[in-house]
């Protein structure tokens, strides 16, 4: 590790790590009253376990970007962190708000909540994604704009490298977005409007900024590739993922009120937004094929092209089969698009962090290479949780299918509830899929405490 002060990142991923426990346990509740619908109901009703899985995702991530940009600014500014004294602190304010968060929903009920928080004096609770009380979310804003000032300070001091400069845009659009969720009109139309803006802008605009700078990031360390060679690369992809992202938020408007020409702007862009994971899917193999040496530890190879490959699948085109209007029309806000959820966030966001871990953390802990043994464990955590993954979204399309043609094409339409009765069976297959990514996460949790001998340590 070139630098001391990268060291801090180590906290930020240890925290995304016991926080994805966190969600994929309220996941598996879930998935559990799906299918016995009285489970936990007395202590934690489905509503509450549903908003703590989504809340803890966006928390989580946000650790997992942060210890991301906390290890790599420095490395490609070619400067120490501007105040590592700073990003400890803010990570004891991160920390302690997002466990007040998951206390508060599960101590206290959505009334009472909202009245201890004072979400009265400026409402923002009830919305999905950001269900965090005010209070909390003025936290996030703190924690974010400090961490920008850490990292804006370090580049600008340092070296200002593309990946550095796409890595600061991106946390720079993901803040503004943020502060939308502020703005909470009484208007459900509005309402829907700026909801749609922060959750699609994020993920299908500055997000995918910060996951290309963080893969390209690694792509380099692994592969040895000229850096002028693959910057080229990154601004195409970039610029090709949030011309069409931010058009394509029309695919969220369809059916809000919004103005007709929607259907057009928010369909046809739609078949451009695969196009950068296809790029990056394209890139990435090609990279590996040409890398200058052998990374002695293979893991984050493995990581990144599982990344490219179900990112392409899972958010490209599971995302772009429900974008069209006419086809939306059918699928919106069903099974398929829960399908597309999970195997999106899933490949595009949770393993890019995983990734960073998995270049990162050996080097943090002061090795080089992870021992055998504990290479193994990893393997298995990343083929456990991918094809696990891969099966649930399998499920839920299938899932999704036939909830569309009974409910919604079928010459006899039966209600919602009657529905979900006729495929309970893949609410049963999901939750077991569910279970077995539980376990590669606790495989992949493992991985860290498997000693043995380590192969090479890093002397500096
Ligand atoms: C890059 C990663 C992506 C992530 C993490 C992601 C995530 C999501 C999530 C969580 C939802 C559900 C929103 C809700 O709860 O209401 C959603 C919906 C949707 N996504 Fe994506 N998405 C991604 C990329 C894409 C792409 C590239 C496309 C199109 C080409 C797309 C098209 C859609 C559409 C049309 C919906 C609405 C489905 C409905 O009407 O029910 N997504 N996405
Ligand atoms: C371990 C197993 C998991 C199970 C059993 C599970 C189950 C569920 C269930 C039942 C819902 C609610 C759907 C509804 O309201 O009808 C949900 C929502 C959601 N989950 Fe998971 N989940 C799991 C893991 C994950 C992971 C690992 C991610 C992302 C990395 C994720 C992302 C989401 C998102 C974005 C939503 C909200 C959008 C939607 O309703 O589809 N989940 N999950
Ligand atoms: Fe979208």
């Amino acid at each position: 590790m070139p630098f001391s002060s990268q060291a801090v990142a180590k906290l930020y991923f240890i925290a995304a790590i016991a926080l994805f426990v966190g969600q994929t346990l309220f996941g598996l509740i879930i998935g559990l009253q799906y299918v016995m619908g009285d489970f936990l109901i007395q202590f934690l009703p489905f509503n509450m376990a549903r908003m703590l899985h989504t809340d803890l995702l966006i928390l989580w991530l946000l650790f997992g970007f942060m210890g991301a940009a906390y290890y790599l600014v420095p490395e490609e500014a070619e400067k120490d962190l501007y105040c590592p004294k700073l990003a400890i602190i803010l990570f004891w304010i991160f920390l302690t708000i997002s466990i007040l968060d998951v206390l508060g929903y599960l101590l206290f009920s959505y009334p009472e909540l909202v009245k201890i928080t004072g979400n009265q004096l400026l409402p923002t609770m009830g919305r999905e994604y950001f269900e965090q009380p005010t209070v909390i979310k003025l936290g996030i804003v703190i924690v974010i704009v400090g961490f920008l000032y850490n990292i804006g300070m370090t580049i600008f001091k340092g070296k200002k490298t593309a990946i550095n400069v796409v890595l600061l845009t991106g946390f720079i659009g993901l803040v503004l977005l943020f502060l939308l969720t502020f703005y909470n009109p009484d208007n459900l139309v509005l309402e829907k409007y700026y909801g749609a803006h922060v959750i699609h802008l994020w993920v299908e605009g500055v997000w995918v900024l910060i996951m290309a700078a963080i893969l390209t990031f690694i792509m380099i360390k692994i592969t040895g590739i000229d850096r002028e060679l693959i910057e080229k690369w990154l601004y195409l992809i970039i610029a090709i993922a949030v011309m069409s992202g931010i058009i394509g938020t029309g695919h969220h408007y369809f059916w809000i009120g919004a103005p007709e020409y929607w259907q057009w702007w928010g369909s046809i862009p739609s078949f451009i937004e695969p196009v950068p994971f296809f790029i990056m899917t394209v890139l990435a193999f090609n990279m590996v094929n040409h890398r200058q040496y052998e990374y002695p530890n293979t893991l984050p190879t493995l990581w990144i092209l599982g990344t490219v490959v179900v990112t392409f699948v899972g958010a490209g085109v599971l995302g772009f089969l429900q974008a069209l209007a006419p086809v939306n029309y059918y699928t919106h806000g069903t099974q398929v698009t829960s399908a597309h959820s999970h195997l999106s966030f899933y490949s595009a966001y949770a393993m890019t962090v995983l990734t960073m871990i998995s270049y990162a953390m050996p080097i943090l802990r002061g090795r080089l290479v992870n021992s055998h043994a504990s290479q193994v464990w990893e393997r298995w955590a990343f083929w456990l949780m991918i094809v696990s993954m891969s099966f649930m979204a399998l499920f839920l399309t299938a899932a999704g299918i036939l909830q569309v043609y009974l409910q919604r094409v079928s010459e006899t339409p039966l209600p919602f509830m009657m529905v979900q009765d006729k495929i309970h069976l893949f609410y049963w297959l999901r939750e077991i899929a569910g279970l077995i990514f539980f376990i590669g996460l606790m495989v992949y949790i493992i991985s860290f405490f498997i000693g043995g001998e380590v192969e090479e340590s890093v002397q500096s």
